[in-house]
């Protein structure tokens, strides 16, 4: 059994209007999320084809809400910059992180949903951007994405996790083992099998780009690449201590 990882989170809410300004409620809703998903504690790991049931996985992590910090802004969207980042830019400085994790919750041009900043890199942009409509499941959050899913998609890239389909062809891999080969990603809420590669699409695993009700695993696989970056020596050790 895999000890459990606390991870103490600062969700910085930078909005232009109330709707931005998400309640409380909602972003505890999100937490509650990632605390399902990353505990397999997901009720929809019921619907996960018998192919794949036994790579479902439990990450073993337990979120918590740190701190809120709310910044009121004139701009009405924000590029994927990192400008929301820094006060300087009119956005929120990070807190403390090698040993938080940091949201910025605001929104983002071009109907982004959100984006992440990999292990190992400038720890003064360091952690993940979700748009406000696309964070938690109740207050603004809009359907299809309105399960919390773009932030344990973000936080799987934060943990390392490439896409399921490795961003290329067939033979570009997502490091992970126990993941099937794909060339493509897949969107709303495919029927199983989708076939490509020659082997049965993993469609229903939090990094693909399908919808947030049809993506509910994570394999051993990725929980063993995730977890790695919390060894001594790795990019987030700081969590441990
Ligand atoms: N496009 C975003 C990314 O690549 C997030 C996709 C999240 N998908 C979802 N169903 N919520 O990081
Ligand atoms: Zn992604
Ligand atoms: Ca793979």
């Amino acid at each position: 059994v895999l000890d459990t990882i606390n991870i103490p989170t600062v969700v910085h809410i930078i909005y232009n209007n109330d709707k931005e300004n998400i309640s409380e409620e909602q972003i505890q809703s999100q937490i509650d999320v990632l605390n399902e998903d990353f505990n397999k504690k997901n009720t929809d790991i019921s619907q996960i084809p018998k192919e794949f049931s036994d790579r479902s996985s439990s990450v073993n992590l337990r979120f918590s809400l740190d701190s809120v910090i709310r910044i009121s802004s004139t701009k009405t969207s924000w590029g994927t910059d990192d400008e929301m980042k820094f006060s300087s830019s009119g956005g929120s400085d990070v807190i403390s992180p090698n040993t938080r994790l940091n949201i910025w919750v605001c929104n983002i041009d071009g109907g982004v949903l959100g984006y992440a900043q990999f292990p190992g890199d400038n720890p003064d942009t360091d952690g993940i951007v979700v748009s406000p409509q696309y964070f938690g499941t109740s207050g603004s959050a809009i359907a299809p994405f309105d399960k919390g899913r773009t932030t344990t998609h973000e936080v799987g890239h934060w943990l390392n996790l490439r896409h399921i389909w490795g961003d290329g062809g067939c033979l570009q891999d997502d490091f992970v083992a126990d993941t099937p080969e794909s060339n493509t990603p897949n969107y709303g809420c495919p029927d199983y099998p989708v076939v490509n590669c020659e082997s049965n699409d993993m469609t229903m695993n939090y990094m693909d780009y399908v919808d947030d009700a049809c993506m509910y695993m994570f394999t051993s696989g990725q929980t063993d690449r995730m977890r790695a970056v919390f060894a001594s020596g790795g990019p987030r050790e700081g969590f441990l201590n």
